[in-house]
């Protein structure tokens, strides 16, 4: 099949890639001239495991390319629109105008019997909006929405194999004209299996959001019992593994810590209470308020329990955070909590230096007020306390004996509870874990 792909962001040009590897023929389309310029030299604009091999690999079979002329979808069977939906400044509702403009230039170039295919994440009721933009411009196109799960890290296995595939069509039947033409598209994942639900435009933005939701609240949950494992002793890695067993429970995205980021959860679940707000369903959604308050929280004690292994004070003290990325296997520091923390140390005197695989230029440019080094070795010279905030593979392996030597004092804060206490206790560190005694 011809197909454009919209917006060649995190999602967008991985997207474009896997469609590609899938066989069919794909432009991608971006207003940023870097980024078309990047993948055009198949080169990935962000850090993505996977991803270059990728673009290398379709590039040389010359199914895909890059642009930022919107006119070549022009001709193209299938437009999907993978542009981003950020939190809007100063409010929660998700900010609409990225797709806004990406559907009104693109309307012209769609021809008879086309399907526009919406991946972002949007609130309830933007299919059927652009529907109608989509019927008084092209009555025989089609619009879906087909939302994307993709984790950062993991994008373009979940792409190529996902859990599942969701197509929002207006009538919400099997029969829907736009149905088949889809299973042409995913044919390679509906062929290994993937289960494919069919379903209205409303219920498909909502399944999105919902499940967003969802893992926001299961995080803030194990967050909210190690405040209590806090206040009484107990070790909540424990019990996460003892209620994780229940596999109606399970034991995934049950990892206490410094809380969620990313460009997805936070700002999804805020835009989720918003809309429901102006649905007047806005009581349904009150508990995800506290869901973010608990996350946010976990920033802030943070800071406090680095305060108490400095004995007390930050000022002039030598803090190195290992991780600057939201998670590990990104360069992603969109609402990264590690930076979040780091910047709030560094406002309290604390003499911050930052050290990442993969994110610093990124940070940099976010918070340039904090010093990066890019060498570990450097990084943890001389300082009086590790935080360690996001659970890249080389911090998780750290030899306590070896870094004992380089750092002046050996006390180590252990924000995703990723490593063995007894083990760094026995080289001689001072260890706090959170919700841990
Ligand atoms: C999330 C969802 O997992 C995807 O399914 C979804 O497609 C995507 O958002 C999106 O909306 O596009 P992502 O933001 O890449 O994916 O990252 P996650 O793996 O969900 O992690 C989010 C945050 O939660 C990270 O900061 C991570 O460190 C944190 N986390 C995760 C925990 O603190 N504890 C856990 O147990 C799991």
């Amino acid at each position: 099949m011809r197909i454009s792909v919209i917006g060649c962001g995190y999602l967008g040009a991985v997207h474009a890639a896997c469609m590609a590897k899938l066989g069919h023929e794909v432009v991608g389309i971006d207003v940023d001239e870097r980024k078309v310029a990047e993948l055009s030299k198949a080169a990935a604009p962000f850090y993505e495991p996977g991803l270059d091999d990728l673009l290398r690999d379709v590039q040389e079979t010359g199914r895909l390319s890059f642009t930022t002329d919107m006119s070549a979808a022009a001709g193209n069977d299938i437009h999907f629109i993978c542009v981003g939906t950020p939190q809007k400044k100063g409010e929660n509702a998700a900010d609409m105008s990225f797709v806004d403009s990406a559907v009104t230039a693109l309307l012209p170039h769609v021809a008879a019997g086309n399907l526009v295919v919406g991946k972002s994440t949007v609130p309830v009721g933007t299919a059927a909006r652009l529907e109608g933009l989509l019927e008084a411009s092209e009555p025989t196109a089609h619009l879906v929405w087909n939302p994307e799960f993709l984790r950062e890290g993991h994008a373009v296995q979940d792409t190529l194999s996902p859990d599942r595939l969701v197509y929002g069509v207006k009538s919400g039947e099997e029969e829907h004209v736009a149905v088949a033409i889809l299973d042409d598209v995913y044919a390679g994942p509906i062929a290994d299996g993937t289960p494919r639900l069919v379903t209205d435009h409303a219920t498909a933005e909502l399944v999105k959001a919902a499940a967003n939701s969802f893992l926001a609240t299961k995080i803030s949950f194990i967050n909210a019992m190690a405040e209590v494992c806090e206040a009484s002793g107990a070790d909540v890695t424990r019990l996460a593994d003892a209620i994780g067993l229940d596999d109606r429970i399970g034991r995934k995205f049950l990892h206490a810590g410094i809380g969620f980021g990313g460009g997805c959860l936070p700002k999804d679940i805020r835009a989720f209470m918003a809309r429901a707000g102006e649905l007047g369903a806005d009581q349904a959604l009150t508990f995800l308020r506290e869901v973010d308050a608990i996350n946010m929280r976990r920033r802030t004690r943070v800071v406090e329990l680095t305060r108490e292994l400095m004995g007390g004070m930050l000022l002039g003290k030598r803090i190195t955070v290992l991780g600057a990325a939201f998670k590990p296997e990104s360069d992603d520091v969109r609402d990264s909590p590690a930076l979040s923390i780091a910047a709030q140390l560094q406002l309290q005197g604390a003499v911050v230096t930052v050290t990442d695989p993969k994110a610093l230029p990124n940070a940099a440019r976010r918070f340039p007020e904090l010093q990066y080094e890019p060498e570990l070795s450097k990084a943890v010279a001389k300082a009086d306390a590790l935080l360690l905030l996001t659970e890249w593979e080389e911090f998780r392996r750290l030899d306590p004996y070896e870094l004992a030597v380089s750092v002046a004092s050996p006390r180590i804060l252990d924000g995703r509870n990723v490593l063995d206490a007894g083990k760094w206790r026995a080289a001689g560190w001072t260890y706090r874990g959170l919700g841990r005694p």
